[in-house]
C-alpha cells in the first residue's frame, strides 16, 4: 500500500543549515550603502542585527551548524510530515504523483518559526533583550512572538493594517505569547506618522511595516531587528524543510522532477527548493517553480534592479527583482505575498535560469485551495494555496502532454486565521485585481535614480 504520510524521527532533524551561496554559479551582487554606493560591511548592519547573523549573511560556507538550543526548540514540531496527496491526485484524475511537505504543524502554523527560533537565539546571545519586527499575514509576527517568549525576549510587532483588520485573532495569538502588536502604519514611529499624514487610509504594506520596525530597532540599543524573509540567513535557516524532504522522498522511493512553492520574499520557497537546487546544480534534472500572485508579480513583471527593502528607504540597496519600494500591492488575502521584492539569492537563481516563476489570480488560487481542502482535508494558508494552484496546473499540463510527473510542493502553513478570505471566496465576494502596466511603470520611477546592478543598463 502506498504510504500517505512519510515521517522521520526527531533524531533526523538536520544538524546543519544549507547555504546555497557556496554552490550557485553566480553569487548575488553586493548589497550597497545608499549614501556611498559602496558595499555594506558588518559594521553598517551591527546596529540592527547580532554579529552571528551578519556573519551568516555573508558566509560562503556550504553548511553551518545548527546550535543545540535551536534544534531543541525545533523538536516541538520537527521533523514535519511529508504527505502523498493521493486524494487530490484522484480528484484531479492525474497520472502524476503529488507530494507535499506540511509546515503548518508548527505552533504558529507555518514555516516561519524555523528562522524565528534561530534569530531569537542569536539575539539573546548578543545580550539584547528585545526584538522589533513587522508582519504581513500575521504568521511571521506569531513566529517571532513565540520564539521571543521561548528565549525570554520582549517583542514588538508592526502588523500591516489590512491584515490587522482581517485577522484579529492573529493579534490575540501574538499577545498570548507575550508580544505587543500595533497596526502599521502606526503613530509609534516617524515613518508611520509620515505615511499616515500623506494617506490616513493607508492599508499598509510589508514595505511600510519594515520601515517602522527598522526605525524602532535602530533607535534602541536593547533592540534587534528581525526580518522574516528575503535575507540570506533567513532563507538558509529554512533549509531544514528541504533537507528533511530529501530524506523523506528517498524513503518514498521516488525523486521529484518538479519542486515548487509560493513566493513572497522567498523563505518557504527557498527552504524547500535550495537543497533540491543543490542536486540540480550538481547535474540532476529538476524543474523549480516559484508561484506568485498576479496582484504582486515581482518575478514575472518586476525588473532586476537595486532597490530599497522598505518604503521609507531606511534599508541598504538590495539587488533583486522588484516592483519598486513605494509599490503598495492591492489588499489580496495572501497578505504574506504582498511584498515588492524577492530575495537576492532567488532573484539571481531566476536570472541564471535555475528557477522559473508563474503568477496567478486569487480567485483561481482559492478554487484550488478549496479543492485541496475538500480532498486532503487541510485548509491551506492563502499564500500556500498559490503553490497548490501551480501544482494543479502543472499536473493538468503533464496529463495533456501524456507525461507522468513527480511533483513536490511546500504547504507552508494552514489557513485557520484566514477563514474570512475563504468566506469571501465561498460567497462570490473575492475580486481579482488586474495590475495595470502604468501602475508598475509609476512605481518603478522611484528606482530610476538608484545604481544599476552589473549587466543591467
Ligand atoms: C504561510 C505563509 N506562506 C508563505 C509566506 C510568504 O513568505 P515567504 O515568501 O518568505 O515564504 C508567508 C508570509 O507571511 C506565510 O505566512
Amino acid at each position: 500500500m502506498t504510504e500517505t504520510k512519510i515521517t522521520l524521527p526527531e533524531s533526523a532533524i538536520p544538524e546543519r543549515w544549507y547555504n546555497i551561496a557556496a554552490d550557485m554559479p553566480n553569487r548575488p551582487q553586493p548589497v550597497l550603502h545608499p549614501g556611498t554606493g559602496e558595499p555594506v560591511g558588518p559594521d553598517d548592519l551591527s546596529p540592527l542585527f547580532p554579529m552571528d547573523l551578519i556573519l551568516q549573511e555573508v558566509s560562503t560556507d556550504a553548511e553551518i551548524a545548527i546550535p543545540d538550543a535551536v534544534r531543541d526548540v525545533y523538536r516541538l514540531w520537527r521533523p514535519t510530515p511529508l504527505y502523498r496527496a493521493l486524494r487530490l491526485e484522484q480528484a484531479l484524475g492525474t497520472r502524476s504523483r503529488i507530494f507535499y511537505k506540511y509546515e503548518g504543524t508548527s505552533p504558529a502554523g507555518s514555516h516561519k518559526p524555523n528562522t524565528a527560533t534561530a534569530q531569537a537565539y542569536y539575539v539573546k546571545g548578543s545580550g539584547r533583550t528585545r526584538i522589533a519586527t513587522e508582519t504581513g499575514a500575521g504568521q511571521w509576527g506569531s513566529a517571532v512572538a513565540l520564539a521571543s517568549q521561548l528565549f525570554g525576549l520582549e517583542c514588538k510587532v508592526y502588523m500591516v493594517k489590512v491584515s490587522y483588520e482581517q485577522k484579529p485573532y492573529r493579534r490575540s495569538m501574538m499577545e498570548t505569547w507575550g508580544a505587543s502588536v500595533v497596526a502599521s502604519p502606526s503613530e509609534d514611529t516617524n515613518s508611520g506618522r509620515a505615511i499616515l499624514a500623506a494617506d490616513p487610509a493607508s492599508p499598509g504594506s510589508l514595505g511600510i511595516a519594515i520601515s517602522e520596525a527598522v526605525e524602532d530597532a535602530a533607535q534602541r540599543e536593547d533592540t534587534a531587528y528581525s526580518l522574516g524573509s528575503v535575507l540570506n540567513h533567513v532563507l538558509m535557516h529554512q533549509t531544514v524543510i528541504g533537507q528533511e524532504a530529501l530524506a523523506q522522498m528517498e524513503l518514498s522511493g521516488v525523486f521529484p522532477d518538479l519542486v515548487t512553492g509560493c513566493i513572497g520574499g522567498g523563505s518557504n520557497f527557498a527552504g524547500l527548493a535550495f537543497p533540491f537546487l543543490r542536486e540540480k546544480i550538481a547535474g540532476r534534472e529538476i524543474d523549480v517553480l516559484a508561484c506568485e500572485p498576479a496582484a504582486c508579480p515581482t518575478l514575472t513583471r518586476g525588473p532586476f534592479a537595486y532597490d530599497f527593502g522598505d518604503t521609507s528607504q531606511l534599508t541598504p540597496l538590495v539587488p533583486m527583482h522588484t516592483l519598486g519600494h513605494d509599490f503598495v500591492p492591492p489588499g489580496i488575502h495572501a497578505g504574506g505575498l504582498r511584498y515588492h521584492g524577492v530575495a537576492p539569492l532567488i532573484s539571481q537563481l531566476v536570472l541564471d535560469g535555475l528557477v522559473r516563476a508563474e503568477a496567478y489570480g486569487q480567485t483561481d488560487v482559492f478554487a484550488s485551495a478549496v479543492r485541496f481542502a475538500r480532498t486532503e482535508g487541510i485548509i491551506p494558508a492563502p499564500e500556500a494555496a498559490h503553490a497548490i494552484h501551480g501544482v494543479v496546473q502543472a499536473a493538468a499540463a503533464a496529463d495533456a502532454e501524456g507525461r507522468e510527473r513527480t511533483i513536490l510542493f511546500n504547504l507552508s502553513g494552514h489557513g485557520h486565521f484566514d477563514l474570512g478570505a475563504y468566506d469571501a471566496y465561498l460567497h462570490g465576494q473575492l475580486e481579482d485585481y488586474e495590475l495595470p502596466e502604468d501602475e508598475i511603470a509609476r512605481a518603478l520611477q522611484a528606482i530610476e535614480p538608484l545604481p544599476k546592478p552589473a549587466g543591467v543598463s
